[in-house]
Parts: structure tokens; sequence; C-alpha cells
């Protein structure tokens, strides 16, 4: 065997993930990179010039196609893709596809969520829970994964539930209601929540729900609200309400989880796992916690061709993508940054996973008043939204109440109380917390930043956004990184 191509397209966000015969990820990107079109739901031409080198024996889709069309029928939306497998994957892959692998193969929906996460785990065991929008006619599933003797994963699903009755339809109507934009700006209305109160949780909850307990509401939310049906003064008491109601909710699933899989180890996936204010709490239920740094249908591509493989894969870190060749440039930052000035970076393999964690990354030091300000006239963003935090891993409790059983934050998927918000008001969010990311001994780039920065200045962490130009995705190659350069007149070092 030479290398499997995993897929995921057609809906939103597409990405590639290739493993060769060994179990290594040679490359996972997402298609929004190349086209410069924000969560892209077809494959850029420009990605899979990429994966010329690479042999594909195998080409695995990330959902069954018939599936996927049942459910748009079912839900009124009579816009059908592919029928098959074979039919998908020829029109996403396009002319590319000229000589075709061995074997087309596709997963269920879930099924390959669960696989980016448990094969991606150091876990023998696990149980696996997805929380997600609709996949085929899924929105939440828990699985009991485990290895067989041989090393084959294998699954069986122990409970779900099914369309319409959804935490992901339930948080991106409330999306859509406070003015923002659904299945994209769903951080954005986790963020909003701080700033408001969740006295109208109970009246929520009452309202549209059915029963927590078994995640079944009274309405179906794909359609979203009625105009006057969520009777708020201010959007941000919506979003703390939503954000409070999906967080009891998301535990009752765990809690089931808990109660139907023997084991105290839990992976976690489904674009739900992106909110991690949520993913802060799951600490008091579970003691060993896996969530991959790309929980969403983008991180199936790497599901599918994981199922495909059979066995566990090597993960290593989130930097598969695009390489922009050469050293880290940790003397040319640090110049920037002892003289008060933001500075990008553009290294290395681009980020899999919608974080920029170093190499894709604006940066700036995190202390001071007017920082926020500063980086914010960069971004263009609301005013409310902090910036994130980077830090040495082993300084972390210095700065930071971490949530329990969560030692470590090295993908950004949780939410800590800031011990010191006044000497760092860049990063602390209306509630105190931030979205810390803790980088360890890994000899990475920005891990030799960190060292040398906390070397000059005593502080050990930095801020840390992501860099791309306003309503783009992140920069991927060089080029982007100059067109940053002219636009902000900010520097970007390679
Ligand atoms: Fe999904």
């Amino acid at each position: 065997m030479n290398h499997i191509l995993g897929l995921s397209a057609g809906f939103h966000d597409a990405a590639v993930a290739v493993l060769n015969s060994n179990g290594n990820i040679v490359f996972a990107g997402h298609s929004e990179r190349y086209s410069k079109i924000k969560n892209d739901p077809g494959i850029s031409p420009d990605m899979l010039h990429e994966l010329c080198d690479y042999d594909i024996d195998i080409v695995a889709f990330y959902e069954r196609p018939w599936m996927h069309n049942l459910q748009q029928w079912r839900s009124g939306q009579r816009c059908y893709g592919p029928w098959t497998e074979h039919t998908a994957i020829r029109s996403y892959l396009g002319s590319w596809y000229k000589v075709p692998a061995r074997q087309e193969v596709c997963f269920s929906h879930h099924l390959s969520h669960a696989a980016a996460g448990f094969q991606t785990s150091s876990f023998d065991e696990a149980a696996v829970v997805v929380i997600d929008a609709i996949g085929e006619m899924d929105t939440i599933s828990i699985y009991h994964a485990r290895y067989d003797d041989q090393g084959r994963a294998k699954y069986k699903r122990v409970w779900r539930q099914g369309y319409p009755h959804s935490i992901g339809l339930f948080y991106s109507a409330i999306t859509k209601a406070v003015g923002l934009k659904p299945m994209e700006e769903e951080y954005i209305t986790m963020g909003m929540a701080a700033y408001g109160t969740d006295l109208g949780a109970a009246w929520m909850k009452h309202k549209f729900v059915d029963d927590v307990e078994t995640v079944r509401f009274k309405k179906n939310l794909h359609i979203g609200f009625d105009e006057y049906e969520l009777s708020f003064s201010h959007n941000e008491d919506i979003a703390a309400a939503a954000q409070r109601l999906t967080e009891e909710m998301i535990m009752s699933v765990m809690r089931r989880a808990r109660r139907l899989v023997k084991s105290d180890n839990l992976v976690y996936m489904g674009g739900v796992a992106l909110n991690c204010v949520a993913n802060s709490r799951l600490g008091q239920i579970y003691d060993k916690i896996w969530i991959m740094p790309n929980p969403g249908d983008a991180g199936s591509s790497l599901g599918a061709a994981a199922l495909a493989y059979g066995e566990r894969i090597n993960w290593r870190d989130a930097f598969l993508g695009h390489d922009i060749p050469g050293v880290y440039p940790v003397a040319d930052i640090l110049d920037h940054l002892i003289a008060h000035r933001i500075v990008g970076v553009a290294s290395g393999r681009a980020e899999f996973g919608p974080r920029a964690l170093g190499n894709r990354s604006l940066l700036a030091d995190p202390r001071g008043a007017d920082i926020k300000n500063r980086v914010n006239e960069i971004k263009r963003r609301q005013k409310f939204r902090p910036f994130a935090p980077v830090i040495l891993e082993e300084c972390v409790n210095d700065y930071f109440e971490m949530p329990q059983n969560f030692p470590a934050s090295r993908y950004m998927q949780i939410v800590a109380r800031v011990r010191d918000p006044n000497s760092f008001p860049a990063i602390t969010h209306a509630d105190s917390t931030a979205r810390v990311q803790t980088v360890p001994r890994d000899g990475s780039g920005i891990r030799q930043l960190l060292e040398q920065w906390y070397l000059l200045t005593g502080c050990p962490m930095l801020l840390n956004t992501s860099l791309n130009i306003r309503g783009e995705p992140m920069v991927n190659d060089r080029a982007d990184a100059d067109r940053f350069e002219q636009q902000y007149g900010v520097k970007v070092c390679s």
C-alpha cells in the first residue's frame, strides 16, 4: 500500500488528509487556505498540487453521499449532491483524478468524526462522543472504541440522537438570532456570552427543550427562530443563556457516555467540540480527554483516511499543511517584539484546524493596556473579543487556573481563569478567562521563541492570534504573507 487520501468536501470547509503505509500523516490541509474562500466547500486545484508526489491507492470519503442527500430531502433542502462515493470523489477531485485509485470507499459521517479522534489519540480504548449540527441523519453519537488483538480499530455505537434534535443546530440558530453568520461564527456567539447574563437559560429550556437528558427539542431549529420568539433585551443575554443551556445538554451527553461505556478515557469530536468554554467542564466527568485539534467536518478527512487504514495513526502535532521552508525566524521576531511592535510569522507547515498555533500567527507582547486596541486595529474585529495567550507549558499554573483534568492545553481547546487579569488585559476575556495555548518542550519554532522571550523579559507568554487578512482564511503561503504586509504595514517573518 502506498498512500490513502481522505476527503471531506461538498458542505463546508473542505479538506484533504494523506496517510502513508506506516500510518504517518504526510499532509493535511484546508481548501480555503488555497482558494481564499472562507469555508470553501469545494476542493481547490492548488491544494491538489501539493499531493502530486503521492501514489494514492485508496480514496476515502468522509460520509455516505446517498445518506447526505436523504437528509437534505428530509430537511426540505432540495439541493442534492453526488449520490455515490465514486461520483462524489470524481466531482470533488476533478481533472486531478486522472489515474483512479484502486479503491474508493466511504464511511458514515459520525464514524469518520470518531476515527479522526480515537485513532489519533494515545488511548487503547475510550468512550467516543460525537456532537455536531447534522451528520447524515445523526446529531449525537456515543461509541465504545478499542483496538483488537491485531491492532485494528473497532467501534461499537451504543447510543445516538438524530435530526432534528441537535445541539449544533440549536447553537447555529442562536448565532443567527444574535446577528452573526450561522455555521461559521458560533465561536463569536460563545465569546459574546461572557458579556451577558444567563438568567434566561431556564426560560429558554422550558420554551425550546423537551428533554435535556436525551437532547430532544420541542421544535425543529434548522431554519432558526421566529422573529420575536427570543424575547430578550440584549443579544449578549441570548448568547449567555444559550451557552449555559448548551453546556447543560453537553454534560448530560457526557454523563450518559460515562454510564454506557466503562472507560476513564474520553475522545470528543464534532463541530460542537470547538466550544472551548463547554470543553473546560469535561474534566468534571472524565480523567483523560482527547479532542483532536480539528474536530469538525474538515478533520473528518483524516478520520476517513484513518478508517481505511484501520489501525492507530501517528499523531505528532497539527503542523501538517503547506510548508514555508526555512528556520523559524526567532531572532527577527524578537527584534520586533522588543521594540514593542506587533509582528507576524509565516514559517514551516500550516496548521490543520481552525487555530493558529504559532506557524501562521500574529504575535505581540501581552502586557500593557493598549495592546488589545492596537491588535484590534489590524484585525478590525469586534472589540469585545480578546486575544489568546501562548505560554511555556511549565509556567502555565503560575499565570492561569487550569480546569480540572486539563494540565495542559496544546491546541487552545479550553479556557482557564487568569490569575492576574490587570497585568494582561489583552488576553483576558470579560469573565476573567483566557483561551490558553501551552507549548511543551517539543523543539518547535514557537517553543524556541517563547524560551528566548522569557530569557529576555521574564515573561513566558505572548499574545497569539491568527494571521489573516480580514474576511479571508489564514495566511497559507509566502505570497499571502506579502499581501498581509502590504495591506497592514506589519512585518511577517519567515
Ligand atoms: Fe459533522
